[in-house]
């Protein structure tokens, strides 16, 4: 969008929020807050994007990295003071500046888009962003004229009982003529209950001084939550956890109870997939088509191919192939990479392992930091014994190769192409291909021991 700049507010601590992070790094669905802020404004596609950043900066930045440019507030002297150290960067432009706060995760894109058409339709200086709540508590009040114009806004803290049943309120969005904003910031006092220099007095100071100030009403109160404590935070994690959910069944994905699937805001998920109750995509996760996720699992920032089932299993930065099968109860931890057709059956636990298609664990194993070919059997019970205490070392299992039940592969090993490893054995020396390897104690059977021992012992060996 040309000559349109945007400014979000990401300076303040968040005292309210009782935590030793930064109360704009907050998650919602995954995302911290800010960021779900700027993804929105990058949505519409501002030209420039400035974070006021003060408590947290480094750490807001490492997060948000080349998203935003970035101003420092290195006093949080309130959300006009916080604008202001945009100027360098801003100022001297000639455009429309669009101000959000970081605590506003819901707004959307499109709401964005409507109030900055609406205030450059209206040819206001300041147009503000506002919304009727339920309960206005905490947020600023919009005080209008007898004939309904914008006069300014009052905050909980300054306003009198009266204003205080005001239900409209200030959302923390506006949209400002940049040069208009800038001069005008100059003039704000910080003369009030919280000695602070407060953003929304600038609508009012335009006003005062006889330009057109507007404002747009959005008649989704939810989208303009303001997340200043956790119980709010929670609020918001609930509607944006619907919102997510909605997206994806209008988009062809089953939900069985969408309460009760958490979705991040950057999952991507093919269509006929069905997910169960109890699971957690997470991250930058990726599902294809016609898979049944569920119910209770938990897949993060992996890539899980189409047709495949993930039940009551935990993926981890891995790929997963398609027409496969996890679980139940599998736990596939990062770098791992399944093929197609592969089969990780019930308390197998996988690490850094790659499967080839057609390969199966079915039952009972530990495979790390492991390449295993394709049509691998793996037995109940195997362990690729892989660190000896200092170092990692690689278990190599070649193509169509079975190993029976039971069976340690202490690495670095290879069992070669179409062996078998015989079940109970200890494999300490590489199998060369198509062999069998017994690494077992040899059975010795004593015919008749028992019956000498039951004579011999009072009691026999059974009542010992
Ligand atoms: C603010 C508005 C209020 C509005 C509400 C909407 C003011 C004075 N009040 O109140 O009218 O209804 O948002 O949610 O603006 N920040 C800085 N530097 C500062 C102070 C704050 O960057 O010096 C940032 C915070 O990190 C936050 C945002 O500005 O992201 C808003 O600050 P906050 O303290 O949450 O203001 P509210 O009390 O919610
Ligand atoms: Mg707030």
């Amino acid at each position: 969008m040309n000559n349109t700049y945007a400014i979000v507010l990401a300076a303040g601590q968040g005292t309210r929020m009782k935590s030793a992070l930064y109360k704009v790094l907050h998650p919602v669905c995954g995302k911290p807050m800010v960021e779900h802020v700027i993804d929105h404004i990058r949505g519409f596609g501002a030209e420039r994007i400035v974070t006021i950043v003060g408590h947290g900066a480094e750490a807001v930045e490492e997060r948000l990295g080349n998203k935003s440019e970035y101003a420092l507030q290195a006093e949080q002297l309130g959300t006009a003071h916080a604008v202001q150290q945009a100027e360098s960067l801003l100022g001297n432009l000639v455009g429309t500046t669009l101000v959000v706060c970081g605590d506003t995760p819901l707004i959307r894109s499109e709401t964005m888009e409507a109030l900055i058409a609406h205030h450059n339709e209206s040819g206001a200086k300041a147009t503000i962003l506002t919304a009727h709540a339920d309960d206005p508590t905490g947020y600023g009040r919009i005080i209008r004229g007898e004939n309904g114009q914008v006069l300014g806004n009052v905050e909980q803290k300054d306003a009198t009982p009266e204003q205080q049943r005001i239900t409209e309120i200030n959302t923390g969005t506006y949209c400002f003529d940049n040069k208009a904003l800038f001069e005008t910031l100059k003039k704000v006092k910080n003369d009030n209950a919280q000695g602070e220099y407060y953003l929304p007095d600038v609508v009012g100071i335009l006003q005062s001084e006889g330009a057109l100030v507007s404002a747009y009403v959005t008649d989704d109160f939810s989208e303009t939550l303001g997340v200043n404590d956790r119980v709010v935070l929670a609020e918001a994690e609930k509607v944006m956890r619907r919102r997510i959910a909605e997206t994806h069944m209008r988009q062809g994905v089953t939900i069985i109870d969408p309460e009760n699937v958490y979705i991040s805001a950057d999952a991507e998920i093919g269509r006929d997939t069905v997910l169960q109750p109890g699971t957690m995509i997470e991250g930058k996760t990726v599902i294809g088509e016609d898979c049944i996720i569920g119910p209770n699992s938990q897949i993060v920032d992996s890539q899980i191919g189409n047709g495949t089932t993930i039940n009551s299993s935990v993926v981890r930065e891995s790929k997963v192939g398609s027409s496969t099968s996890v679980g139940p109860f599998a736990h596939i931890r990062p770098d791992s990479n399944l093929g197609d057709q592969v089969k990780i059956g019930n308390f197998v636990e996988v690490k850094k392992a790659a499967f080839g298609n057609g390969s199966k664990a079915s039952h009972l194993s530990y495979i790390g930091d492991a390449e295993v070919g394709t049509n691998v059997n793996i037995g109940c019970g195997t362990i690729t014994v892989n660190y000896d205490g200092k170092n990692k070392h690689v278990t190599t299992i070649e193509n169509d190769a079975f190993v029976g039940c039971n069976s340690n592969l202490i690495a670095p090993v290879t069992v070669g192409k179409g062996s078998y490893v015989a079940a109970g054995s200890t494999i300490t020396e590489n199998v060369p291909e198509s062999s069998l390897a017994i690494g077992r104690a040899r059975q010795e059977n004593k015919e008749g021991y028992a019956t000498k021992l039951n004579q011999t012992q009072t009691g026999g060996p059974h009542n010992a």
